[in-house]
């Protein structure tokens, strides 16, 4: 898309002085929020302000996720009540990215059912954004653009939600194709970026501030498998903790099948990186997993989780779980209880099995009722509540270094941040903290979050 800077001019040219209001609402995953982040870097250089209120806004994007059909009727939702807008403001251009855009029958039902919506992009082609955005405003009814470009977009500048959090793609796409999961069908094959270009973007943000990196992938660990041995994600952690700077390093998400020890050693060699690690079991059935294509069973997880507990047994897990896996039992359901109370996670992600269609599980026969899976579902918060409650106790009386966020939302006078462990830390302080690490001496534990009296 070598041509985007004349089609961006152009644009301007247009658009002339009149400035123009943007509103971009990202759904699903941090790879979305990042996307995201990117289309709005293009927007900007476009001329473009932005706002959260539909109501002003000149242009609407919606960046879709489609890994839960419950996320896609969202947007259907969404999308329908914009047909109000466009008839109060017919210059309104609606446009939809993100993964629903991959998916033949999303996209057909966007184009025919709401033909209110302006242009469709999809996840490889953010980069084509200046070019449908003309299209549009030269009178193009439905433009669209779901190529498969080469990650271009991987250069494309993002305007960060955060001034001192920051999210870097490091790699696109997904090879693993777990029977249930729509995502290696809508973003493609696994692409890493090039290790400089990733060193140097970090450099870069940790000039400028930012404290917290959090690297991203559909499984980071599998960075570099198509660079011809030029880095592995264990070499890509030690080049970046050797960066100068006082920052943390997160990632996410890593595959259970390929947390290596070069891994761990990394991990607990790097002391920019976080004591913590996302490890999504998805199911604690070794059958299960099978029938998952996950490629690990539940004691060869467990094995990666006594080698880092060995090393470090406060050390913080958290993990993603399925319930109600097609014909998943109750047998099945009990292994994944008894694996979560055995690891003790800080927390868990859970989610009710959705029916994505193009997989192979969507294939599968299903006998289970969703009362049974709403049930399990029920019972395993429940058991995990418990879990977290007790578990988080090891936290009092330490003091815990903690990136400061926001101010808390429950408690007046508190701020909130996320220790290394991303446990959420609560105490009283003054909002001019917020973005700077502090050092928080924990007194109290929650099922949620811990509390404690900063250390001045
Ligand atoms: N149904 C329910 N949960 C899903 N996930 C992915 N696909 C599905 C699906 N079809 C969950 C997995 C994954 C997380 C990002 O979303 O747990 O790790
Ligand atoms: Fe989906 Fe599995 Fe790839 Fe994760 S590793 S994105 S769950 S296919």
């Amino acid at each position: 898309m070598n041509d985007n800077n004349s089609v961006t001019k152009k644009i301007c040219e247009i658009l002339g002085n009149t400035s123009r209001k943007a509103c971009v609402r990202s759904f699903g995953c941090q790879l979305n929020v990042s996307d995201g982040e990117k289309i709005k870097g293009l927007l900007s250089d476009m001329g473009c302000d932005f706002t959260d209120d539909e109501t002003e806004a000149d242009i609407i994007i919606l960046n879709t996720c489609a890994v839960r059909e419950s996320a896609e009727d969202r947007i259907f939702g969404i999308l329908g009540s914009m047909k109000k807008l466009k008839e109060l403001k017919p210059s309104l251009i609606i446009g939809v990215s993100g993964c629903m855009t991959a998916q033949s029958h999303a996209a057909e039902k966007i184009r025919k059912s709401y033909p209110h919506v302006s242009f469709v992009m999809g996840t490889s082609a953010i980069s084509s954004l200046p070019k449908l955005l003309l299209d549009c405003i030269q009178g193009t009814k439905f433009a669209s653009d779901i190529s498969e470009y080469d990650d271009f977009s991987a250069t494309v500048r993002q305007v960060r939600e955060s001034s001192f959090k920051a999210s870097v793609p490091i790699m696109f796409g997904c090879n693993n194709f777990c029977t249930y999961c729509i995502v290696p069908y809508v973003r493609g094959r696994e692409r890493s970026r090039q290790p400089d270009d990733i060193i140097n973007e970090v450099r870069e943000l940790v000039q400028n501030g930012y404290k917290e990196i959090m690297l991203l992938g559909q499984n980071v660990n599998s960075y570099g498998s198509d660079l011809g041995g030029k880095m592995s994600f264990p070499q890509l952690l030690r080049e970046l903790d050797a960066i100068d700077g006082d920052f943390i390093i997160r990632f996410m998400s890593s595959h259970p099948k390929d947390a290596t020890t070069e891994l761990i050693d990394a991990i607990f060699e790097c002391g920019k990186v976080a004591k913590h690690l996302h490890l999504p079991l998805q199911s604690g059935s070794s059958s299960v997993l099978e029938r998952m294509n996950r490629r690990y069973t539940a004691e060869k997880y467990l094995e990666t989780v006594d080698c880092i507990r060995q090393r470090d047994p406060d050390f913080s897990l958290t993990t993603d779980i399925i319930v109600g896996f097609p014909n998943e039992t109750d047998g099945e359901f009990r292994a994944t209880l008894d694996i979560m109370k055995r690891v003790e996670y800080d927390n868990i992600y859970s989610f009710i099995y959705s029916k994505r269609s193009g997989t192979k599980a969507a294939e599968m026969e299903d006998m289970t009722s969703e009362e049974e899976k709403s049930c399990r579902m029920r019972e395993l918060l429940a058991v995990q509540r418990e879990i977290s409650s007790e578990h988080y106790k090891r936290f009092i009386g330490r003091t815990m270094r903690v990136l400061v966020d926001d101010v808390s939302k429950k408690r007046e006078g508190f701020l909130t941040g996320k220790s290394s462990e991303f446990i959420i830390v609560e105490f009283e302080g003054e909002p001019s903290l917020i973005g700077s690490f502090a050092q928080v001496k924990i007194t109290e534990a929650m099922n949620w979050a811990v509390r404690g009296e900063l250390i001045k």
